[in-house]
C-alpha cells in the first residue's frame, strides 16, 4: 500500500503541518483486514440475574442516548457528571474553554478541587472503616488493608514531611517505588500540596532515572531500599544513588525501607529514611486548593524520538474521567473489590489503580509481584483470597497464563468476579476466548479497553452490560470519544464502515477533560505530535479497522513506536542508545510479532570497522570467534538494558555489513521487520518484498537473510 511517513518530532512549522502528510508512514498495520465471520458475545445474563449489583448502564440504547448527548453537548454532559461524581472547593463556573489549535484547552475554569481530598478525605469522612488499599506482596500470603482512615492519616504524615523540608505547591517530585502502598501515599501527598509527581517506572535504569529527573527538575526523589519481584530482589536505592550523581535539582532522597535487608549507603545531608521522617510528622495536613488546570503530574512515555515525552496532566479533568470511566468501565459497585495487576509506573496505575478507584471510593488492590509467581496460579490464588469482582491486566500475562494451562485457573474459586479487563496492547481472538471461557467462565464481561498515556483515561471499550462483545475488539468509543479512521494517503477521513487506516479522535473544543494538556518544556511538540498532523483531529498513532458493524479493532503502532508486553518502546530511543556503544557505527530497530509480548525488539547493526569481528558464523569459524561475537552482542544488549531498562533488552541481535536504505539514505524498516520476523526465507519470498528498486544496494537483502537464518 501506499503510505506516509510521519515526523511530528521535526519542528515543522505548523503551517507545514499538512505537509507532513506528504512524507511516508511506514506500517503493516494499515493493511485492510476483514472481521465478517467473528463470534459475537451478548452481555453475560448473570449480570441481571439479581445476585450481583444491576449494571449502571443495562443496555447498547442507554449507552447510545448518554453517548449522544456526550457528544452533542459535552460541557454539558461532563458538568453534570463533574458534580455527581466530584467534591469541589468550589464549584467551576465553565466546562469546556479553548481549543486544539493552540492547545489551551482547560475545563472547569473558577472552579477550586483537591485531588487527594476527593480520593481519600471524604471517603475517610463517609466509610473510614472501609479498606482503601489490599496491599498484596511478592510472598503469597502475605498482604495487608489499609482503610480510608488510615490511609488519610498516611497520606498527611508523608505531606508533612514534604512540606518540613520546603517543597511548595507547583515544586516536581519523582518517585521510583515498588509496588507497596507508600508508592499510592506519594502520589497522593504530592496532591495534597499541589506538589507535581513523576513516577519513573521501577524498571528503568539509573540512566533513564537521570534523564527524566533532570528533564523534569525534580527536588525530591522518593526510593526504597530495594523492591522485591517474582521472590527476585531489586535494588533501587543503588540504581537511584547511580542516577544522582548527575541530577543538581534533587536536594533530598527519601527512603522507604522495604526489607532491610541490604545495608544501603546513606549521604549524609541528602538521604532520610521514610520511617523516621515520618515518625515525627503530625497527621493532619490541609490540603491546598488547585485549579481545576493546575498540573496534577507527569507521565514520561516515548514517542517517535528519542526522548521521552515528559505529558502533563491536569487535574479537574483528569480526575473526572478517570472517575467516571472507572464507575461505568468496570461497572463499579460500593461492594466491589477491584484488582488492576498494572504497576503505578505506567499509566494504567495512575488512572486505575490510584486516583480513579480511589476517587469512586473503591478498594484497589496494590499488587507487588508477577503473574507467574510462585506459579502461574497467583492472579487466581488473589481472586479467590480478596473475592476480588473486577481483574485488570494485559494481554501478555493472559497469553502467559494461557501457556501454563487450565489447572492453574480452575483449582481456585472465581465466582467473585464479573468484570475482566485487557489493556495495554491489541489482545488476539484466541487469548481473548480462553480469559472469556476459563478465568471468566463465560459468565463475565470482557472489556477490552483501548486508551493510551495522553488521553489519559480508556477511550474506547464495552460497556459490561451494555455492549456485545468480538474477541480482539475494543468495539465502541466511551463517552465524550469520536473515533475517525483516516486515510494514511490522502489524510482525509473514510467514512462509512469495513474501512481500515490511522486511527484519530476528532477535536471539538476542549477534547475531552482527561486528554493530556502538554508536554513539559515543549508545547510545541505537543501540538505538532497530536494536533498538527490531521487537523481538526488528534492523532492516536495507531491503525484501526471499523468493521461492518462500527467495531473498532486496534491493530498497533504506525509510528516508531514498538509495544513490547504493553510497553511502549521507541526505535530511535534504542537507537540512540546504541550509538553510545563504542563497537557500534550504526543499528536500526525494529518490532517483531511475538506469541507472547505481542511485539519484540530485533536490532540490526553494522559495526565500526575496526571491531573485525565474524558477521555470521562459517564453517571456518573457529570456537574463539563464537565466543568474540556472542561477547559483543551480549555488552550490546547489556548496553540497552543499562540505557534504557531490562524490559527494553532485545529479542534478537544481528550483526550485519550494513542497513537496507534508499538512495537518499532512509533505512527500509519494513525490509527489516520482514527478515527480522524471519518471514522471508526463500528467494521467491526476497521478491515478493516488493520493488527494491530504491535500495541502494539490493544484493543486501540475501546477506541479511543468511545472517538471519543462521542465528535461528
Ligand atoms: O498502541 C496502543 C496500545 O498501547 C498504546 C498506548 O500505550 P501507553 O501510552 O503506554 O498506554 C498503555 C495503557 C493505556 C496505544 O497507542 N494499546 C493500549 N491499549 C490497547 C492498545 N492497543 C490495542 N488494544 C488495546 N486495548
Amino acid at each position: 500500500i501506499q503510505t506516509h511517513r510521519l515526523n511530528p518530532s521535526a519542528s515543522i512549522p505548523a503551517s507545514q503541518a499538512q505537509a507532513a502528510q506528504a512524507a511516508e508512514l511506514d506500517s503493516d498495520f494499515l493493511e485492510p483486514v476483514h472481521h465478517d465471520l467473528d463470534p459475537v458475545f451478548k452481555p453475560p445474563e448473570r449480570l441481571f440475574a439479581g445476585d450481583v449489583p444491576v449494571p449502571h448502564i443495562k443496555s447498547r440504547e442507554e449507552y447510545v442516548k448518554l453517548y449522544q448527548e456526550s457528544i452533542k453537548a459535552p460541557s454539558v454532559f461532563w458538568s453534570k457528571m463533574a458534580s455527581e461524581l466530584l467534591e469541589w472547593e468550589r464549584p467551576p463556573k465553565f466546562a469546556a474553554q479553548g481549543g486544539y489549535e493552540d492547545g489551551d484547552f482547560s475545563w472547569f475554569d473558577g472552579g477550586l478541587i483537591n485531588a487527594c481530598v476527593n480520593a481519600v478525605d471524604r471517603h475517610a469522612a463517609a466509610t473510614p472503616d472501609k479498606t482503601a488499599i489490599i496491599w498484596e506482596s511478592d510472598e503469597p500470603g502475605e498482604h495487608e488493608h489499609i482503610s480510608y482512615r488510615r490511609l488519610l492519616i498516611e497520606v498527611s504524615k508523608l505531606a508533612n514531611v514534604f512540606k518540613s523540608h520546603g517543597l511548595r505547591k507547583g515544586d516536581h517530585v519523582a518517585i521510583y517505588m515498588p509496588m507497596v502502598p507508600e508508592a499510592l501515599y506519594a502520589m497522593l501527598a504530592c496532591a495534597r500540596l499541589g506538589l507535581v509527581h513523576c513516577v519513573v517506572f521501577a524498571g528503568f535504569s539509573a540512566d533513564a532515572v537521570r534523564d527524566r529527573i533532570n528533564d523534569c527538575g525534580a527536588k525530591l526523589v522518593i526510593t526504597a531500599d530495594q523492591g522485591k519481584r517474582g521472590g527476585k530482589v531489586i535494588n533501587l536505592k543503588r540504581t537511584v544513588d547511580q542516577a544522582l550523581l548527575e541530577t543538581p535539582t534533587i536536594e533530598k532522597c527519601l527512603v522507604f525501607r522495604r526489607t532491610g535487608e541490604f545495608n544501603i549507603p546513606f549521604h549524609k545531608g541528602r538521604d532520610l529514611w521514610y520511617h523516621e521522617e515520618v515518625e515525627k510528622a503530625r497527621p493532619v495536613c490541609p490540603p491546598e486548593p488547585m485549579h481545576p488546570e493546575d498540573p496534577l503530574f507527569i507521565l514520561y512515555t516515548s514517542g517517535s524520538t528519542g526522548k521521552p515525552k515528559g505529558l502533563i496532566h491536569s487535574t479537574g479533568g483528569y480526575m473526572l474521567q478517570t472517575a467516571s470511566s472507572f464507575k461505568y468501565i468496570f461497572d463499579y459497585h460500593p461492594s466491589d473489590i477491584y484488582g488492576c495487576m498494572a504497576d503505578v509506573g505506567w499509566i494504567t496505575g495512575h488512572s486505575y489503580i490510584c486516583y480513579g478507584p480511589l476517587t469512586m471510593g473503591a478498594t484497589t488492590v496494590v499488587f507487588e509481584s508477577i503473574p507467574t509467581y510462585p506459579d502461574a496460579g497467583r492472579f487466581w490464588d488473589c481472586v479467590q483470597t480478596h473475592k476480588i469482582t473486577q481483574l485488570y491486566t494485559a494481554p501478555t500475562a493472559i497469553r502467559t497464563l494461557k501457556k501454563f494451562g487450565d489447572e492453574f485457573v480452575t483449582k481456585h474459586d472465581l465466582s467473585s468476579l464479573r468484570v475482566l479487563g485487557s489493556v495495554g496492547e491489541p489482545i488476539n481472538p484466541e487469548a481473548w476466548q480462553w480469559y472469556h471461557q476459563v478465568p471468566g467462565r463465560s459468565q463475565c464481561a470482557i472489556v477490552d479497553t483501548y486508551w493510551q498515556t495522553e488521553t489519559g483515561s480508556i477511550i474506547m471499550t464495552p460497556l459490561p452490560g451494555a455492549i456485545a462483545t468480538k474477541p480482539g475488539s475494543c468495539t465502541v468509543p466511551f463517552f465524550g470519544i469520536e473515533p475517525v479512521i483516516i486515510d494514511a494517503t490522502t489524510g482525509a477521513e473514510i467514512k462509512g464502515n469495513d474501512v481500515t487506516g490511522v486511527l484519530a479522535l476528532r477535536m471539538h473544543p476542549g477534547g475531552w477533560p482527561s486528554m493530556a494538556r502538554t508536554i513539559l518544556g515543549d508545547h510545541k511538540r505537543f501540538l505538532d505530535t497530536y494536533f498538527n498532523v490531521y487537523k481538526g483531529y488528534y492523532f492516536t498513532g495507531d491503525g484501526a479497522h471499523r468493521d461492518k458493524d462500527g467495531y473498532y479493532w486496534v491493530r498497533g503502532r504506525v509510528d516508531d513506536v514498538i509495544n513490547v508486553s504493553g510497553h511502549r518502546i521507541s526505535t530511535s530511543e534504542v537507537e540512540s542508545a546504541m550509538i553510545g556503544h563504542p563497537a557500534v557505527a550504526e543499528s536500526a530497530v525494529v518490532g517483531i510479532p511475538d506469541d507472547v509480548t505481542g511485539q519484540a525488539l530485533a536490532v540490526f547493526v553494522v559495526l565500526k570497522p575496526e571491531f573485525d569481528v565474524p558477521l555470521a558464523p562459517s564453517p571456518e569459524a573457529t570456537h574463539h570467534h563464537h565466543i568474540k561475537v556472542d561477547d559483543v552482542k551480549k555488552s550490546m544488549i547489556q548496553h540497552i538494558r543499562q540505557a534504557v531498562g531490562p524490559f527494553a533488552a532485545p529479542k534478537m541481535l544481528f550483526l550485519v555489513p550494513d542497513l537496507p536504505k534508499t538512495r537518499s539514505g532512509k533505512i527500509m524498516r519494513r525490509i527489516l521487520r520482514k527478515v527480522g520476523g524471519g518471514e522471508v526465507k526463500s528467494e521467491e519470498q526476497i521478491k515478493e518484498l516488493g520493488d527494491l528498486s530504491t535500495l541502494a544496494d539490493p544484493g543486501l537483502i540475501p546477506q541479511l537473510v543468511e545472517i538471519v537464518h543462521a542465528k535461528a
